[in-house]
């Protein structure tokens, strides 16, 4: 799902001119998440994030924006994503470690992280399992990961990765694929955005 074609769709992995075009107008869309996600990530001064699919970066530049002393990682399969992103945090002047690659294996040590985020990304990944058993095993105990989902249309599940995705019940399934990783899921919510419904979940380490 992850060789470089232009069959690839933009939304599971921004390339070229288009590319640009749609992280601009992806990033417009997403604001209501981001405000959402951000709102329910809480990291001490000089905590570490990680995000999973950060796209163009904004969240994490919002997170700068809070506290510029926060260490800001992440991994997004699409070199575009990561330029951009990284271009965005260097002109903050960011401690940061943005990594092109496939979430299912994460760079990072064991309890590195105090938060983690994934928004708008689950249904691109083949193996979430492996994914969220990563993320679990990079965050310090009392971590948390925030996973904004996204609703999905008619035939454009005909090409989401992820298994679960496809089916009927996605929250309540990724919810059961994180406490199976070792999460305390806290709670679900549903929260109107420009994109019609962003469920979201909240794991504790
Ligand atoms: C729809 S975009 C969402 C971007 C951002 N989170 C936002 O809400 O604006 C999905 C992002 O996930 C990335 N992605 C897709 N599959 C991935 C995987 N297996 N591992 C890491 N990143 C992935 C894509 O490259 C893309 O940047």
């Amino acid at each position: 799902m992850l060789n470089a074609t232009s069959a690839v769709p933009q939304p599971m992995r921004p390339h070229g001119i288009q590319g640009r075009i749609f992280g601009a107008l992806m990033e417009r869309l997403n604001r209501p998440a981001y405000r959402l996600a951000a709102g329910l990530i809480s990291l001490p001064p000089g905590g570490a994030f990680l995000e999973i699919g950060f796209g163009t970066g904004r969240l994490m530049e919002m997170l700068a924006e809070r506290d510029g002393t926060v260490f800001l990682a992440g991994v997004d399969a699409s070199p575009l994503m990561v330029a951009t992103a990284t271009r965005r945090l260097d002109r903050r002047h960011m401690t940061r470690d943005l990594r092109e690659g496939n979430a299912e294996r994460l760079a990072w040590g064991e309890d590195e992280f105090d938060a983690a985020a994934a928004l708008h990304c689950f249904q691109f990944w083949s193996d979430p399992v492996s994914v969220l058993n990563e993320v679990h095993r990079t965050l310090k105990p009392g971590g948390h990961f925030v996973m904004v989902l996204r609703r999905h249309e008619g035939r454009e599940t005909e090409w989401l990765p992820n298994p679960w995705s496809r089916m009927g019940d996605e929250t309540g399934s990724a919810a059961t694929l994180m406490e199976k990783a070792g999460f305390d899921v806290e709670y679900g919510i549903e929260r109107g955005n420009d994109n019609g419904h962003s469920p979201v979940l909240i794991g504790r380490c």
